[in-house]
């Protein structure tokens, strides 16, 4: 055990030797003019090098506020949760009007994008905080290990009845989601109208 792990110390310490020696050695490659301009000038040798544009000053190194500007920036144009939600509303509309013309691969395709975009809402905000505060982890849990267990095997059986029972119990536990985020006019039901017309909800000649 102490061997093993001396091992993977003297590993591990080999390695950084090794990657410290290449970068070292690389470095007038990687930044051919910081390096000329250090050759030339030794007294500025002991500065850490900058990446620099041709043409434009140096970069000055980001200061701690400039970085948390940058996250506040990156939190704004990231992706929220009712985009993710809208292409939930879009894959499960498909879902239902695939299964029902028989076309079962398109089901399953609707089904795995419809449940991935759930895990991704869930994973943009685990704890929504508008108003109290609702924990989406132990919900999503309950419906994800539950309900479309069923009606994934419901597609994989390509059993319809089966299908539109679960399908139904699924959009009562959307809604449960929902109500639990102070949502509850977001009453999902079964579609009238498929979400797209575009791509053929016929099952393919071979099937
Ligand atoms: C884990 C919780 C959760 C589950 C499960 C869930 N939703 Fe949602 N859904 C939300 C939240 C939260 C919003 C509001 C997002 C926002 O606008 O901030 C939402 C919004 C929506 C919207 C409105 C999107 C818009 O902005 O127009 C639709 C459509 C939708 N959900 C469909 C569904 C369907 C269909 C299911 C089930 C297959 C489902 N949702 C399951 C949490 C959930």
């Amino acid at each position: 055990m102490k061997c093993q792990v001396k091992r993977q110390t003297l590993g591990a310490l080999l390695c950084g030797v090794v990657l410290g020696g290449l970068l070292v050695s690389q470095w007038k490659f990687i930044m051919p003019t910081t390096h000329a301009a250090q050759e030339q000038a030794p007294a500025q040798a002991q500065q850490p090098p900058q990446v620099q544009t041709p043409g434009q000053p140096p970069a000055a190194p980001e200061t701690p506020a400039q970085m948390q500007a940058d996250i506040a920036r990156l939190n704004q144009i990231a992706v929220d949760q009712d985009h993710t939600m809208i292409d939930v509303g879009y894959h499960f509309t498909n879902l239902w009007f695939a299964a029902k013309q028989g076309n079962w691969p398109l089901a399953a395709f609707n089904f795995a994008e419809a449940r991935k975009h759930i895990q991704w809402t869930v994973d943009i905000h685990p704890v929504r905080r508008l108003g109290e505060p609702v924990d989406l982890v132990p919900i999503w849990d309950s419906i994800r290990n539950g309900v479309l267990v069923s009606l994934k095997a419901s597609i994989d059986q390509k059993d319809e009845a089966k299908f539109e029972s679960t399908y139904k119990q699924t959009l009562t536990a959307c809604w449960t989601c929902h109500q639990a985020s102070h949502l509850p006019f977001l009453h999902p039901v079964v579609p009238t109208a498929p979400a797209q017309t575009i791509i053929s909800f016929d099952p393919l000649p071979a099937e």
